[in-house]
């Protein structure tokens, strides 16, 4: 399948990127980093770590590569990658940013917008879906809880891109749960916060997730 082929773009080689970049790469995709310095010793670890199926380049190379792109940047960078990006028109943005303040006290934009929908702003011609943002990157690696599926919740205006970040979720062994259209990520930046209350105020720590319980 055609899809399967199609490399992702991940602009951030930090936690969130370098998790979701070795567990794509390890279901046999192919993975374009794309960093401010692409030959720096840390990115190069990454790449030779992940093995031949990852590379670096810059921003601007890694997005003109692939049609689906992974933001994992800090909120406080975003804009600056997005604009280092070139042309974004078409590209499927799957936005995993929280909008945090520096001390991790709150969210810098919400109630009435959200980072995702500051992402769409910024880049019009996208289709920005939200996910990846309401765990920790530890989980990323292994969102499996014993029998469970954590539930990664994504949102997004434009159905087909939804479904298709929808399958790279599950792929990884995520229970997706389809929250809405964008504007419900003024929902899930909060809910990040949640996350990030329990696991690093609360002394819940990093091995937990979100699911959806049913009957
Ligand atoms: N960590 C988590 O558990 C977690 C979970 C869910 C969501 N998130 C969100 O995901 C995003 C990334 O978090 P993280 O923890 O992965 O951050 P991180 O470990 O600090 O990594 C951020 C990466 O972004 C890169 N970067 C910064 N500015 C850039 C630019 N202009 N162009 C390209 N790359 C740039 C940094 O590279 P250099 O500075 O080396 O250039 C670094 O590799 C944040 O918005 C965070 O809120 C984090």
């Amino acid at each position: 399948m055609q899809e399967l082929m199609d490399p992702i773009a991940i602009l951030g080689a930090g936690q969130v990127g370098s998790a979701l970049g070795r567990q794509w790469a390890g279901k046999g995709r192919r993975i374009i980093f794309g960093a401010r310095d692409p030959q720096s010793a840390k990115v190069l670890a990454l790449t030779d770590s992940i093995g031949p199926r990852s590379t670096a380049v810059t921003v601007r190379e890694a997005v003109a590569s692939a049609e689906m792109v992974l933001i994992a940047t800090p909120w406080s960078k975003t804009r600056e990658a997005l604009d280092a990006a070139g042309d974004l028109d078409g590209k499927i943005l799957m936005d995993a940013t929280n909008p945090l303040a520096p001390d991790l006290s709150g969210l810098t934009v919400g109630h009435t917008s959200s980072a995702a929908e500051q992402i769409a702003h910024w880049a019009p011609g996208s289709s920005v879906v939200k996910a990846f943002n309401c765990i920790g990157a530890k989980s990323m690696s292994e969102p499996r809880f014993g029998s469970m599926s954590a539930s990664m919740f994504i949102c997004g205006d434009a159905e087909e891109a939804k479904s298709r970040v929808a399958r790279l979720t599950e792929e990884i062994g995520f229970e997706v749960i389809d929250a809405g259209p964008l504007s419900n990520a003024r929902l899930l930046e909060p809910l990040a916060m949640l996350w990030i209350d329990l696991a690093l105020k609360r002394g819940l720590g990093p091995d937990i997730g979100f699911k959806i319980l049913r009957r």
